[in-house]
């Protein structure tokens, strides 16, 4: 009986010592979520690099999502429902989110500084230069350096909230050696690299090649296709929850009236206010890189006959983080990236 006893202590004292051990690594991996992803210090501001940047500026401001990430409506809303959340608030508070999305006092979203690191004080700009933008550059290039803000796992469930990086790590791109900058900075509007790190808001035209709609065919009832993410380094949503990818399909009869239609979404959908950390994952249906998924839908039998055409559509939605899937709640609705008529 004793030797069963000390069994049972040395079982349980083993169990409180992993328990212990657990919690700090979750509690410490907590607290370095708060830590900025960037050096911290007093800004100048974008305007001040745009005297001699300008073409950079200007692509910074008007098409990159980065100029706007501290001030946009999206932001705010989830931070303020974040820092609502007692727990939430006190473990993490407002602090995880400037921790990835640029410095609360500059305001600036992901500026200038957030990249390439302060304007160093007392000493001329040209002598930052040497001394920080010049050797700075060397980091800018490396391949996980924008895994800092746009990979993130959550540390209680585990689960993946920010994928890029992994899904580039597993990637055609990354065996090819194509890095993150290497797409997405190469120079378009000026010889230098591009900044305005192109999202659909802006220009839908990008991804005009990336995505395809092939092998439609009705044998009705049943209407099936595929279609192809060829995008050879993530997947398509990139990662972001908000962000919808939706195929509509309107079938017409002969007077070009649509007498049915199918929605299909893709996303990632995550629980993201829920319990002590936003975090568990519920669903993925991102089309991954270089993925052809076929579709298959079948159709009602009161159309029979009736239908002469269809009209495929592709576009990105983009919901409040509460409606997640539910593009009738989106506040932002993309032109479409793709449109494809066939007649049946
Ligand atoms: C007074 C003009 C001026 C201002 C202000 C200025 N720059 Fe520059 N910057 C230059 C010039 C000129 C070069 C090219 C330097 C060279 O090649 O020697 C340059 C080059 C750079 C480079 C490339 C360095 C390399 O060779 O790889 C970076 C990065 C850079 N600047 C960042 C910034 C940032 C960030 C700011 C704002 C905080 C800024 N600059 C403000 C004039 C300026
Ligand atoms: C300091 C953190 C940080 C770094 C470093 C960073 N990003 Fe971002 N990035 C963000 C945040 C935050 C957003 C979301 C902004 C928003 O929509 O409010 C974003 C948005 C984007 C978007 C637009 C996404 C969309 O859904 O519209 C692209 C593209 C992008 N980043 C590419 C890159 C690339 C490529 C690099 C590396 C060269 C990089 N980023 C480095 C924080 C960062
Ligand atoms: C690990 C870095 C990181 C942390 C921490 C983080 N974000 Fe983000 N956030 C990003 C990146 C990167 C994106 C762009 C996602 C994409 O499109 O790939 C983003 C996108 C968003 C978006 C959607 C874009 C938009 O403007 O509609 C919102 C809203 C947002 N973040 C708010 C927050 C808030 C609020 C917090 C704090 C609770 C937070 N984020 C914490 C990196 C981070
Ligand atoms: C999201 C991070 C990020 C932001 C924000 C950012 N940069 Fe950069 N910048 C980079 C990276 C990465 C490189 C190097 C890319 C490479 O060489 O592969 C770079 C390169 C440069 C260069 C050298 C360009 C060339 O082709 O020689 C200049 C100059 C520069 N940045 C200035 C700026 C200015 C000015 C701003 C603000 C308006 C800014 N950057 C904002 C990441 C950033
Ligand atoms: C092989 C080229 C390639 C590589 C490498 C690549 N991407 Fe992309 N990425 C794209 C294409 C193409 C799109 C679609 C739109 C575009 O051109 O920006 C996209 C879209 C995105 C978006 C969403 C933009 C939006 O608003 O819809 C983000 C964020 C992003 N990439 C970040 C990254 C990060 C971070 C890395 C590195 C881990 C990376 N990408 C590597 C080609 C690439």
């Amino acid at each position: 009986v004793q030797k069963n006893i000390f069994k049972k202590i040395v079982f349980l004292t083993l169990l409180m010592m992993l328990a212990f051990v657990t919690s700090c690594t979750i509690y410490k991996e907590m607290q370095e979520m708060k830590k900025p992803r960037y050096e911290v210090g007093e800004h100048k501001g974008a305007k001040f690099c745009a005297n001699c940047h300008q073409e950079i500026y200007d692509e910074w401001l008007h098409n990159s999502r980065h100029a706007r990430a501290t001030t946009s409506e999206s932001f705010y809303d989830f931070r303020d429902k974040f820092t609502d959340k007692f727990i939430l608030n006190t473990i993490f508070g407002e602090k995880a989110c400037y921790a990835c999305h640029g410095s609360k006092e500059a305001n600036e979203g992901v500026n200038c500084e957030t990249c390439h690191g302060t304007v160093m004080p007392n000493v001329s700009i040209m002598e930052t230069h040497d001394k920080k933008f010049k050797p700075g550059r060397e980091r800018l290039k490396e391949q996980d350096f924008c895994a800092k803000c746009h990979e993130f796992k959550s540390p209680i469930s585990g689960d993946s909230i920010l994928t890029l990086y992994s899904e580039w790590q597993n990637s055609q791109a990354a065996a090819d050696g194509i890095t993150c900058q290497g797409c997405h900075m190469e120079p378009r509007l000026s010889n230098f690299r591009y900044h305005g790190f192109d999202t659909p808001y802006r220009n839908v035209g990008i991804y005009r090649d990336d995505l395809n709609i092939k092998d439609i065919n009705l044998d009705f009832p049943q209407f099936s296709l595929a279609i192809e993410n060829r995008v050879t380094a993530h997947a398509v949503p990139p990662s972001g929850p908000t962000r919808i990818l939706a195929l509509e399909i309107s079938f017409l009869d002969l007077d070009g009236v649509e007498i049915y239609k199918i929605t299909k979404t893709f996303a990632k959908k995550f629980e993201l206010l829920l319990g002590i950390f936003p975090n568990k994952l519920i669903k993925n249906t991102q089309l991954q890189s270089g993925e052809i998924r076929p579709l298959s839908f079948t159709l009602p039998s009161s159309i029979k006959g009736k239908i002469n055409k269809a009209v495929l559509t592709l576009r990105f939605y983009e919901v409040p983080h509460e409606y997640q899937d539910d593009i009738k709640k989106a506040h932002w609705i993309s032109a479409p990236i793709l449109e494809k008529e066939v007649s049946l």
